[in-house]
This record gives C-alpha cells, sequence and structure tokens, in this order.
C-alpha cells in the first residue's frame, strides 16, 4: 500500500507558564492510502496534538510530516479536512449553508456547491434537514453535518478527533456504521481518534495504541477483517482483551 502519510521522529513540546510540557515524542507512522487508521490511547497523550501536526495546525518541534511526499508546512485545504469533537457549525447558517462553508472557502460559484451540498445530505442522511439550523438538529445529526462539511470539499485525507465523543452509546454505534459506509464508498484516507475500543476494532483498518504523555507509539493492531465485522467472534473478542490489556496500563501511568 502506497504511504500517503508519513511521520518521522516528531517530538512536540508546549511551553506553557507552569513550564514545559511534552506532548510528543520521537512519534513515527505511516498512514497508506485509503486505510482508516485510528490512535487510541489515555486521555493527555496527544492524540489531538498529533492530528494537528497531520492537519498543518500546531508545528512539530523536531521530526517530518509529509503528505504525498510533500512536507507539510501548514494547512493545506486541499489535502486534509478536519472534524472536530464539536461540531462547531456556524448557528446562523442551515444544514445546506453549513455543508457549503468549505466550497464557499474556496471560491466555488454558488450553484455549483448548491449542488455538491444538496447531493451529500442524500448519505448523510439530512435531506429533509436542508432548511433547518443546527438548534434545530440532534446531536448526532450536527456532527454529520460537520462531517459533511469536511466531506464536500473533497479531500483525500479526513482527520477526525473524537467525531462521535459526545453522543451517547447507541448513536454512537449508529454513526459509526453510517461512517464506514462513507468510506467505503469514497476511498478516503481517515485518521481517527477515540477512546472506545468498540468503534476502534469496529471501523479501523489499524489501530495505534499510543503511551501515557509523552506520547509514543506503544503497539500497532492489524485488523485485515472484512466488513461489517462480527464483533463477537472469538478473534476480534481476543483481539478487544489485547487492546484493553495496552490501554489500561497506559491509563493507568496517566493517572500516577
Ligand atoms: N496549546 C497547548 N498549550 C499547552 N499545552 C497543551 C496545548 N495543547 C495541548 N497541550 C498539552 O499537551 C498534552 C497533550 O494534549 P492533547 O490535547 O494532544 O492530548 P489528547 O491525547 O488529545 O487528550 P484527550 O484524549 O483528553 O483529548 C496535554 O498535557 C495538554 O495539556
Ligand atoms: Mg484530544
Amino acid at each position: 500500500m502506497h504511504d500517503l502519510i508519513v511521520v518521522e521522529g516528531v517530538s512536540k513540546r508546549y511551553v506553557t507558564s507552569s513550564g514545559p510540557v511534552d506532548a510528543l515524542r520521537d512519534v513515527s507512522l505511516s498512514v497508506g492510502t485509503g486505510e482508516f487508521c485510528t490512535l487510541i490511547g489515555p486521555s493527555g497523550c496527544g492524540k489531538s496534538t498529533l492530528l494537528g501536526i497531520l492537519g498543518g495546525l500546531v508545528g512539530a518541534d523536531d521530526g517530518r510530516v509529509a503528505i504525498d511526499g510533500r512536507p507539510v508546512d501548514g494547512p493545506d485545504p486541499r489535502r486534509v479536512a478536519t472534524v472536530f469533537q464539536d461540531p462547531g457549525l456556524f448557528p446562523w447558517r442551515t444544514t445546506l449553508e453549513n455543508v457549503e462553508f468549505g466550497l464557499e472557502l474556496q471560491g466555488m460559484p454558488a450553484a455549483r456547491r448548491r449542488r455538491v451540498a444538496t447531493d451529500l445530505l442524500g448519505p448523510l442522511g439530512l435531506r429533509d434537514f436542508a432548511a433547518k439550523y443546527p438548534r434545530e438538529l440532534s446531536g448526532g445529526m450536527r456532527q454529520r453535518v460537520a462531517i459533511g462539511r469536511a466531506l464536500a470539499i473533497d479531500t483525500p485525507i479526513v482527520l477526525m478527533d473524537e467525531p462521535f465523543g459526545a453522543l451517547d452509546e447507541q448513536t454512537r454505534v449508529l454513526m459509526g456504521e453510517w461512517l464506514l459506509e462513507i468510506w467505503r464508498r469514497t476511498r478516503k484516507t481517515i485518521v481517527f481518534v477515540t477512546h472506545s475500543l468498540h468503534e476502534a476494532l469496529a471501523l479501523s483498518t489499524r489501530v495505534v495504541i499510543m503511551t501515557a504523555r509523552p506520547g509514543r507509539i506503544k503497539s500497532v493492531l492489524e485488523l485485515p477483517m472484512p466488513y461489517p465485522r462480527a464483533m463477537e467472534s472469538p478473534e476480534l473478542v481476543g483481539l478487544r482483551a489485547k487492546l484493553w490489556s495496552d490501554i489500561r496500563d497506559e491509563s493507568l501511568r496517566a493517572m500516577q
């Protein structure tokens, strides 16, 4: 598989008024084209920082990050879109207008961007909600609008930072299934952050487990099984136990 994203020896230290915080230390990782790569690890281990570095929003102190062979030296909205935990919708814009936002920034003519956004509403399950404002939508719908906004600009890479973190468990599972469909249809490369073992095992082609801060790569789990996955199969139950044991160790270290 072609390595689309290459991270080599990346370290990041934040300098704060109470002293330096080593967020990442010597992280190396590559993500192949079309992969669904999930980062998991204790709170504060640098997952959001790493996504920020991939998206060019945060500068690394050391190491190298390249996408398609080109170094990342700032945000590149043609190649990378990001979905954050908070949907961050504009309250004064309707669903359709929120989904259109990135296209507007790109300067796409109004009629064309309306068509692109409208075509996305079907797969987003929001066709009947085009004219509604964020306050009129459920949490899951709002998050779908935010994902739609990222998908509309049609970048080959989508970074997702706990996109379903604020949703209830049932909605989360359904949103995961929905995202899987979108990913399989669009063949985008997704780097996804979650705290949910279920999400990681149900969705990913690869799970990267990070250590407690300073975040390093602790282990990598390859998940070549087809979708939809039988989560109760002995293979996945075994993998879940291994994943939990690694994360538990690191979460305990993070709490000390
Ligand atoms: N802008 C910043 N300035 C100073 N320190 C920061 C900044 N952003 C993050 N940090 C610190 O860097 C460390 C890593 O933070 P980060 O948000 O990347 O972790 P995370 O793995 O995403 O955590 P969570 O699972 O809670 O979202 C934390 O100790 C955090 O306090
Ligand atoms: Mg985070």
